[in-house]
């Protein structure tokens, strides 16, 4: 039995194939490759049953991931984050099935370790010894640190206004870090012209095939945690669109395999009203989006004005009868504080987000009282410790409480 049923890369838009054993990029048409892997010989290899036995990682779906061999695998012992039925606050918003799926207790607080584990385990084995990435905060932090468990040298240029906890994360794993005075799309040219110019491996968004097969595995998660039913609804934050395109994958890949049937969840991509690019794109009933000029928003992770993927994001939110919904920093950061005060979850501001729309949606009556519905909490709140504003009582040390 094979640890890994890798076939080949695929392009979506031209269908080109690409050898999966060499290192790739993008399809000579531009589009980000997917990876395929032989799903009948996965169906009859691997059972729900043995999943079962499994540690709670997500290397426990080793077979629909791409490393060939087992000693290339680089892990913190991420994935299988619990999902948390909002019993408090769901009945409240007229939902009983409320649930948040917790990426905040990973590790590097955030689902972009997802990514990191399998994009570096991968590159791991194709030998790769430098790698060169743009990003919010959260991805950068997290290659970091999966790059020196690696031993692969890291550089990484984020935005001057990204959170600044991630900055000391890719410095302490002893990543090169960079800051630029702008957004994750100059970021991204800056690391365009260096591997150019100095032959690293790009590991930027979509650009290399391996981060999207870790952040898929968040699909593969929910629909075992609903013991292999879907939920009807999953509200995802979108920024480069990686979660949502993985999520879908994985959905259509365990249809494939017959583990689940016709139906699929809804997929909701959240944004900012202050950079909705995909929301714009799917109100116009466009196949992709537009640069946003001037993008700004508090939720850092989602700030992206224009996203490599942004056909495949409309594409996953359009098959699925899904849809696209933008909400502003003041609700967001209201959310957030709802969700901590309420239900114990300090999430993300991009977590938050999703609070928002499924509250909207359920207003609209798009979401119904019964329906199974998941916000993706893509990380913890405790690294934004700037977001959260108040005041505090300071006390002399012979003061009493002055609570009566
Ligand atoms: C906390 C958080 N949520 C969501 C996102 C958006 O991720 P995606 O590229 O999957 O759309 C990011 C990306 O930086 C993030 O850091
Ligand atoms: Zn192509």
């Amino acid at each position: 039995m094979a640890f890994s049923y890798l076939l080949h890369l695929e392009c979506p838009r031209c269908h080109a194939v690409y050898d999966a054993d060499t290192l790739a990029h993008l399809c000579t048409c531009g589009s980000p490759l997917l990876v395929r892997y032989d799903l009948q010989a996965v169906q009859k290899q691997l059972s729900k049953a043995m999943l079962q036995s499994r540690e709670p990682s997500l290397w426990r779906y080793h077979e629909l991931l791409p490393v060939r061999s087992p000693e290339n695998v680089v892990s913190l012992g991420e994935g299988m984050t619990p999902i948390i039925h909002l019993n408090r606050l769901g009945p409240k918003l007229g939902m009983k099935y409320l649930y948040a799926k917790d990426e905040g207790v990973i590790p590097t607080g955030s689902f972009k370790a997802r990514g990191a584990t399998v994009g570096v385990s991968r590159a791991k084995e194709l030998g790769v010894k430098v790698l060169a990435m743009p990003t919010n905060g959260n991805a950068g932090g997290a290659w970091a640190t999966y790059s020196a468990r690696a031993g692969i040298e890291a550089v990484i240029v984020m935005p001057r206004d990204a959170p600044s906890i991630t900055r000391n994360e890719c410095a302490i794993s002893g990543a090169k870090l960079f800051l630029v005075n702008g957004l994750i799309n100059h970021a991204g040219a800056i690391v365009g012209r260096a591997v150019k110019a100095y032959g690293w491996y790009e590991a930027s968004t979509l650009k290399e095939p391996y981060r999207i097969e870790g952040k898929k595995t968040m699909g593969y998660e929910i629909v075992e945690q609903f013991q292999w039913n879907v939920p009807d609804v999953i509200l995802y934050p979108t920024g480069g669109g990686v979660g949502i395109i993985g999520i879908y994958k994985a959905l259509r890949e365990l249809q494939e395999m017959g583990w689940i049937g016709e139906r699929l969840p809804r997929l909701v991509a959240v944004q900012a009203t202050g950079c909705a690019p995909i929301v714009r794109a799917w109100q116009e009933g466009k196949p992709d989006s537009q640069l946003w000029e001037n993008s700004r928003t508090i939720a850092f992770g989602i700030n992206v004005p224009r996203a490599l993927g942004d056909f495949l994001v409309l594409d996953a939110v359009r098959s699925t009868d899904g849809c696209a919904v933008a909400v502003s920093d003041d609700e967001l950061l209201h959310a957030q504080a709802t969700l901590a005060s309420q239900e114990g979850l300090f999430v993300c501001p991009e977590g938050a987000a999703t609070l928002v729309a499924a509250e909207r949606l359920r207003q609209e009556g798009w979401i119904k009282e019964n329906e199974r519905v998941v916000l993706l909490n893509t990380g913890t709140g405790l690294k934004y410790p700037d977001t959260v504003q108040m005041t505090v009582p300071v006390l002399e040390p012979q003061d009493d409480l002055p609570i009566a």
